[in-house]
């Protein structure tokens, strides 16, 4: 009997950074009702993907540190399931994005899976099932399907092309403070927004209308505020610390990111982002650009190629055919 044939690909997992996050009110769900935009940088995990056919499933991540409930096993699981096959994959995880930094780490590696299952073994899924999938996983899971620059609206699932900034190069710095996400939004309880007139914030909209596709993302600064900061920084004011030390640096605009505890700053140019690094310990410190949707997708494309079933993969929405 043939030896059912192993395919194999190296796939991307990038970071996210938040260009903007505004916490509306809490939902009957228990979730919060979000205004964002997501911006995938150049920072990123691999992940080394070995799939093979089998009469039962059976998965294996490897990572180093070792990841408990490890969101890449669920995002398996749940893909096979859709596609009714069953599968031996083997994950190998080159973990760069810190964890519990607000950089999407964990979200993104579930949505590389989702895009990199079905291409190995040879199956189409639609991209509105996929999007359904990652939803069930996190709520940001459906943005790392498509990447670049997206207007997240809902629980931050619900997701808008946005008007693009040119490529910026930027500082994040990640300090080892674990930011606890679910304990980050019971503490802007205080805070938020009344249900009944929160469901337009006019700054946003009347931003979202005026941005051009190529602005330098250093001119958001107006844009680029994160509800979360009031309540992180009082709790841990050494993030509020980092954030002032990237403007000193020349940083035109520093923010924290998601629940924290990462915060980046965008420079001019990225000799000015290099300079600025050189300040924070770099263990601490990582420079980055900011990654367009069509990189995203070519970066994609590139590294699965030879599965690929046709140029219409990454997954179009069925409106796109
Ligand atoms: O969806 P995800 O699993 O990433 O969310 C983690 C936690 O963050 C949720 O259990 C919830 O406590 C909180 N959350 C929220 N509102 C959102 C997203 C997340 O309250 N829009």
């Amino acid at each position: 009997m043939p030896v059912p044939s192993v395919r194999a690909a190296r796939v991307p997992a990038l970071a996210k950074i938040n260009l903007t996050l505004k916490v509306l009110h809490k939902r009957p769900d228990n979730y919060h009702e979000l205004r964002t935009v997501f911006q995938t940088i150049s920072l990123g995990d691999w992940i080394d993907v070995e799939y093979r056919p089998a009469k039962t499933t059976r998965l294996h991540v490897d990572c180093n540190p070792e990841i408990p409930d490890n969101i890449i096993l669920r995002a398996a699981n749940a893909v096979l399931h859709e596609m009714r096959l069953k599968a031996e994959v083997h994950f190998h995880l080159r973990k760069r994005i810190p964890m519990g930094g607000g950089l999407g780490g964990g979200s993104s590696n579930a949505a590389a899976v989702l895009l990199a299952l079905p291409a190995l073994a040879g199956k189409r899924v639609p991209i509105d099932t996929l999007t359904r999938i990652a939803a069930t996983l996190g709520s940001d899971v459906p943005f790392f399907l498509c990447g670049g620059t997206a207007l997240g609206l809902s629980r931050g699932e619900e997701l808008y092309p946005f008007p693009e900034p040119g490529v910026s190069h930027g500082v994040l710095v990640t300090p080892r403070i674990h930011v606890s996400t679910p304990l980050a939004f019971r503490r802007l309880r205080r805070h938020l927004t009344i249900p009944h007139n929160s469901r337009i914030i006019n700054s946003f909209q009347s931003f979202s209308w005026e941005v051009g596709d190529n602005l330098p993302a250093a001119s958001w600064r107006e844009f680029c505020q994160n509800d979360f900061e009031e309540v992180v920084f009082r709790q841990h004011p050494e993030i509020q610390r980092l954030k002032k030390k990237l403007i000193s640096s020349g940083a035109s605009v520093a923010l924290m990111t998601g629940s924290g505890s990462a915060v980046f700053g965008f420079f001019p140019n990225r000799p000015d982002a290099v300079a600025a690094a050189q300040v924070f310990p770099d263990t601490e410190s990582v420079v980055f650009r900011t990654v367009k949707r069509a990189r995203y997708r070519s970066l994609w494309w590139e590294s699965l190629e030879a599965h690929a079933l046709d140029h219409t993969w990454p997954p179009l929405s069925r409106y796109a055919e």
